[in-house]
C-alpha cells in the first residue's frame, strides 16, 4: 500500500477543515478553568464544530462517544470527556478532528489549568519544541522516521522520554491513513517524503517512563504507567515542493 498523494482540489478541502479544527482549539481556551468538568468542554466543542457546518470525526468512531479528547495531567492520550473537574495547576490536552465537507483535519494543544508548576510547564514547552523540530524534518526526499528521529533526540535531551504505542498518521480523506509517523525512529529510514503527501505530527512526551496503560472502565484513556505528567501537541501537515505547511497553524501559537 502507498501513501496517498492528494490532489490540489482534496488539499483545499482539507485545508478548509484543519482550519476549522484549529479555530475550535482557539475557542476552546475561554472554558479552561478551575472547576470545569471535561465534560462540559465536550459539549462546548461539539456545538462549536457543528456550527460550523462540520463534525467532530471522533463521535461514532470505533465506539469513542465524544467530539474530542480531553487528557488531563497523566493522561497521555484519547482522554473520554467524563465528571473529571480541571483543578488549578492542571496541564490538559483537547484533541479536536473535524470532518467538513468530507475532508478530515486534526489538531490537539496543551492549555494551562490557572498556573501549573515549571516542572509541568517545561514538559509542555519542551513537547511543544518536539513538534516544531519534527516539522523542520519535513521536505521533499527527506526520509519519513527523521521526523521520529529528532523528535526522540531532543525530548530526551531533556530527561523526557517519548510514548511509541501511539503515532502520527497520514490523513485527509480518512482519519487515519498511511503512514504511521513514528515520534521515535531510527535515522534516516522509512519512505522518502513527496509533495501531497498529508501526515499528523503528535508527539507524546512522558515526563517519567514512556510506558501507557488503558483505563479497563471506559477502554480508552491511556494513562503514564508511573502516573507522572504527560504532554502532546499536533498538527496536519501538508509536504510542499519546498518544505510543508502545518495546515492547522492558523494562530501561530505552536
Ligand atoms: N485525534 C486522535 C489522533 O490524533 C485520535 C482520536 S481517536 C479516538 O489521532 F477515538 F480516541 F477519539
Ligand atoms: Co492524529
Ligand atoms: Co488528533
Amino acid at each position: 500500500m502507498a501513501i496517498n498523494i492528494k490532489t490540489p482540489e482534496q488539499i483545499e478541502g482539507i485545508r478548509k477543515s484543519s482550519h476549522l479544527a484549529a479555530e475550535t482549539l482557539k475557542y476552546m481556551e475561554q472554558f479552561i478553568k478551575p472547576g470545569v468538568k471535561t465534560i462540559e468542554l465536550d459539549r462546548n466543542c461539539e456545538e462549536f464544530v457543528r456550527s460550523h457546518g462540520a463534525t467532530p470525526a471522533t463521535k461514532g468512531y470505533r465506539g469513542f462517544k465524544h467530539s474530542c479528547c480531553i487528557s488531563v495531567n497523566d493522561v497521555i492520550c484519547h482522554g473520554v470527556p467524563n465528571e473529571t473537574v480541571l483543578e488549578f495547576g492542571d496541564i490538559v490536552n483537547i484533541d479536536v478532528t473535524t470532518i467538513l465537507n468530507g475532508y478530515f483535519g486534526d489538531t490537539c494543544k496543551m492549555y494551562y489549568v490557572g498556573e501549573p508548576s515549571e516542572y509541568a510547564k517545561k514538559l509542555v514547552e519542551v513537547t511543544k519544541e518536539c513538534l516544531k523540530i519534527g516539522m523542520q524534518q519535513c521536505f521533499p526526499g527527506n526520509q519519513l522516521n527523521n521526523i521520529g528521529f529528532h523528535i526522540a533526540e531532543h525530548a530526551h535531551k531533556h530527561g523526557y522520554s517519548v510514548v511509541y504505542e501511539f503515532c502520527g498518521h497520514g490523513v485527509g480523506i480518512k482519519f487515519h491513513e498511511e503512514p504511521d509517523v513514528s515520534h521515535i525512529a531510527d535515522k534516516n529510514t522509512g519512505p522518502k517524503l513527496k509533495p501531497g503527501m498529508i501526515f499528523t505530527i503528535e508527539p507524546m512526551i512522558n515526563a517519567g517512563k514512556a510506558r501507557c496503560k488503558i483505563d479497563r472502565k471506559d477502554g480508552w484513556t491511556a494513562r503514564t504507567i508511573d502516573g507522572k505528567l504527560s504532554a502532546q501537541f499536533e498538527h496536519t501537515i501538508l509536504i510542499t515542493e519546498t518544505g510543508c505547511e502545518a495546515l492547522t497553524d492558523v494562530y501561530g501559537d505552536f
